[in-house]
């Protein structure tokens, strides 16, 4: 059941069901595919523009051109959005979602007569495909699992850029999820610095200060940078430096940041307690604010989600 969806493919809208891409498209053979995941709130994008930015530096590193500004981009965003909205009920928030690769290789251009030409989709979904499932977790926390699999040292792929090549991250999940349902993979560097999960950014609570691991090898996520200005907004103080796994397991609070959910507690870590193992203060004050920003209450708005199909 699509519930009528449509999608921006390929300069045209078609049903998301309908959309096709070649076997001959570099976005299956290298994962050389950039990608953007905004949420709305109150069926309004949240900062699209910030994640357009980061599709575009991408594309810009890639060499893919999009043969479209990032103005006209948005423009398409918006239809698509608008053409959607009778699909989602009220109070039903969505995820969009922007993927560009370079479209099919040169090798293979005898297939395509009118010309290679990069491979563009704007589709979207309701957001409880995503959140529903994991709306009781804000209020247990989940156990984050240090993975054997590790981050792709930023040198070889730099993950400030939002790229499909990541099967490191879906082995590090399978990794995770040998612990139970309520394992999210916590992945680290060649040093054993903490990095990230496979979906978003990471933060502990130490004496009542946030610290989240530097942006130097990291996916730089809009989440984390809205947590960090409003915890200034709060006064509460964060540190951008390097964490162990010993920082972690000494830590007061800990949660994951990601636009789909927002934050995410972690209450365990390698299925030690981290403070007393329930969600810590300072993580559900940062919460309430971010709730109060958007104007709706994001875990709420979850746990209404869960029996959602
Ligand atoms: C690897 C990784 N880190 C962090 C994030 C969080 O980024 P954002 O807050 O922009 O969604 C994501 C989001 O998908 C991600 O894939």
């Amino acid at each position: 059941m699509t519930d009528k969806r449509k999608i921006y493919f390929n300069g045209e809208f078609v049903d998301e069901l309908d959309a096709r891409v070649s076997i001959f498209d570099s976005a299956l053979m290298f994962g050389d595919l950039v990608f953007e995941m905004t949420r709305s709130f109150k069926h309004e994008p949240f900062k699209l523009r910030e994640h357009l930015e980061r599709l575009y530096v991408g594309l810009k590193i890639l060499e893919i051109d999009p043969l479209m500004t990032i103005d006209q981009m948005e423009d398409l965003t918006k239809q698509v959005v608008e053409m959607n909205l009778p699909t989602f009920k009220p109070g039903i928030d969505f995820q969009i979602m922007h993927s560009v690769s370079r479209g099919p290789l040169g090798p293979y251009h005898s297939l395509f007569p009118d010309g290679l030409k990069p491979t563009i989709y704007i589709n979207c979904w309701p957001l409880y495909w995503h959140v529903g499932a994991l709306s009781h977790l804000y209020d247990t926390g989940v156990n984050a699992i240090i993975t054997s699999q590790r981050s792709v040292p930023a040198q070889y792929i730099d993950p400030k850029m939002k790229n499909r090549s990541r099967i490191y991250y879906q082995i590090a999940n399978m990794q995770a999820h040998k612990f139970g349902d309520d394992a999210w993979a916590l992945l680290t560097d060649d040093d054993g610095f903490i990095t990230e999960g496979t979906g978003a950014n990471f933060f502990i609570v130490k004496n009542g200060e946030l610290i989240t691991p530097e942006p130097r090898n990291i996916l730089r996520g809009v989440t984390r940078e809205a947590i960090i200005n409003l915890a200034e907004k709060l006064g509460i103080t964060c540190h951008e430096k390097n964490i162990e796994a010993y920082d972690v397991v000494a830590s007061d609070e800990a949660f994951f940041s990601s636009t789909p959910f927002v934050m995410m507690p972690a209450t365990k870590i390698n299925g030690l307690t981290i403070g007393n193992g329930t969600v810590g203060n300072v993580t559900k004050l940062i919460l309430k604010e971010f709730s109060k920003m958007v104007d709706v209450d994001i875990v709420d708005q979850a746990k209404k989600m869960r029996p959602l199909k």
